[in-house]
């Protein structure tokens, strides 16, 4: 293990009745004047919008409002919501959606309380100088943003979206009520469970030497993944499916389960340019991206994609070569991704060739990317190549 320091200062209420019994003591001990942000409408079409400013409005509370945040959202909301923080006052952030409206509201805490443009953080030109206390209510199971600091903005002029955050972008607290992701559509409960499953996989193919506990505590959170998604995919209000999803979106990425280890991540960096040009929802990106970079990199390390195979897509290892029960390893995760209705490659998105240069260059913008593999510009290329 490397060494490490873990902190995650983030209060969670999981599950149902916690927001009626709890928001409005989370929030007034901010103050009473509250920016709540959404994104294009889901929340008023479930009833949670009213839900909120109704017990808001009881504990007394000023609500202003910054709504339409966009998926994979843009550096141009961020600047309307300081805009608003700043002229009215604002006490506290709160991000009623899913991880767009989320990392659209760190930007915002940490962008009020920055004197320069909160682009530049992004850019790692600066760092953050503090943030608005945020608070949150989930309604989509994916990023795992409830419970870290990390965010991810796009800025559209430039076609550059960054990940960026700090030691005050954790929220204060956050809401998972596994009720408020019954209204998540098809495509979106696939996208999520995408993007929780490649969060695991970026943790899981590390170099970092003897690792036991965390092979075993991803394993389990991979494997309850690949168990529990059909049953939400399919059936939208499958409680205990939504529920196990939510929990998993959230181990996956809030720092328990990688402690001391040092990530991959070169495919987050890959998708992100392919979103930063062709918009496209991110979870659905990694589904193409990561079984090419396994493809790519399976000779790393085979050990740790056999370990894959058998521990959690219980494959018998005998008379296997740990090559072969790699390549079954890949297989396999390809297979999920085919059952849950993935999308396989570019080519689903409409997406050609014409900027693959573009964005093998992008991805590589501040050094190579990856730990598992240091990956550049050429590799890279090679990963989108194979995606097309
Ligand atoms: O905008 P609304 O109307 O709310 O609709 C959204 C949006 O259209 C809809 N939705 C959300 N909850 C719903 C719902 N529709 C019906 N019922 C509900 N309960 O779903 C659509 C997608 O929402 P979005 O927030 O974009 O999805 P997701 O949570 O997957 O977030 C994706 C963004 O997070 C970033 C991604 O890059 C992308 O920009 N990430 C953030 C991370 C983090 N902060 O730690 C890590 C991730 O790796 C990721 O990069
Ligand atoms: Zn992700």
């Amino acid at each position: 293990m490397n060494p490490f320091r873990f902190q995650n200062p983030t209060a969670l209420y999981y599950g149902k009745g916690q927001i009626e019994q709890f928001l409005a003591s989370e929030v007034t001990q901010y103050g009473r004047r509250v920016l709540l942000v959404y994104g294009g409408g889901s929340i008023k079409r479930s009833g949670l919008y009213d839900k909120v400013n109704h017990i808001l409005n009881e504990a007394g509370v000023t609500i202003f409002e910054l709504s339409g945040v966009e998926p994979n959202p843009r550096l141009t909301t961020v600047h309307k919501g300081i805009d608003i923080c700043r002229t009215e006052n604002i006490d506290l952030i709160l991000a009623v959606g899913g991880g767009s409206v989320l990392d659209c509201s760190k930007a915002i805490a940490m962008g009020v309380k920055y004197d320069g443009d909160v682009w530049d953080i992004y850019q790692r030109r600066a760092k953050a100088t503090g943030a608005l206390p945020l608070g949150t209510i989930l309604t989509l199971a994916a990023t795992g943003s409830e419970m870290n600091s990390g965010g991810v903005i796009t800025n559209w002029e430039t076609k550059e979206k960054l990940g960026g955050g700090s030691p005050y972008t954790f929220p204060k607290f956050s809401f998972c009520d596994p009720e408020n992701t019954y209204s998540v559509p098809r495509d979106q409960t696939i996208y999520g469970t995408c993007d929780m499953l490649a969060h695991c996989f970026e943790h899981y193919f590390h170099p970092t030497r003897h690792t036991p506990l965390q092979q075993h505590l991803i394993e389990a959170v991979i494997k309850t993944i690949v168990e529990n998604a059909k049953a939400a995919i399919d059936n939208p209000n499958d409680y205990d499916a939504r529920e196990t999803l939510m929990y998993c979106s959230t181990m996956a990425l809030n720092g328990m389960i990688n402690m001391g280890i040092q990530g991959d991540w070169a495919c987050h960096a890959i998708e992100h340019e392919i979103s930063a040009i062709y918009d496209i929802p991110h979870g659905g990106g990694l589904a193409i991206v990561f079984p090419h970079w396994m493809d790519y990199n399976k000779n790393v390390n085979p050990s740790r994609f056999a370990s894959l195979a058998t521990n959690v897509f219980g494959v018998d290892a005998s008379g296997k070569s740990t090559d072969e029960l790699a390549d079954i390893a890949i297989a396999k995760v390809r297979e999920f991704y085919k059952e849950i209705g993935a999308p396989q490659r570019l080519a689903d998105y409409d997406i050609g060739d014409d900027q693959l240069d573009r964005m093998a260059s992008q991805a590589v913008r501040f050094g190579e990317i990856g730990n598992f593999k240091k990956l550049n510009k050429d590799d890279v290329y090679a990963i989108l190549k194979a995606s097309l």
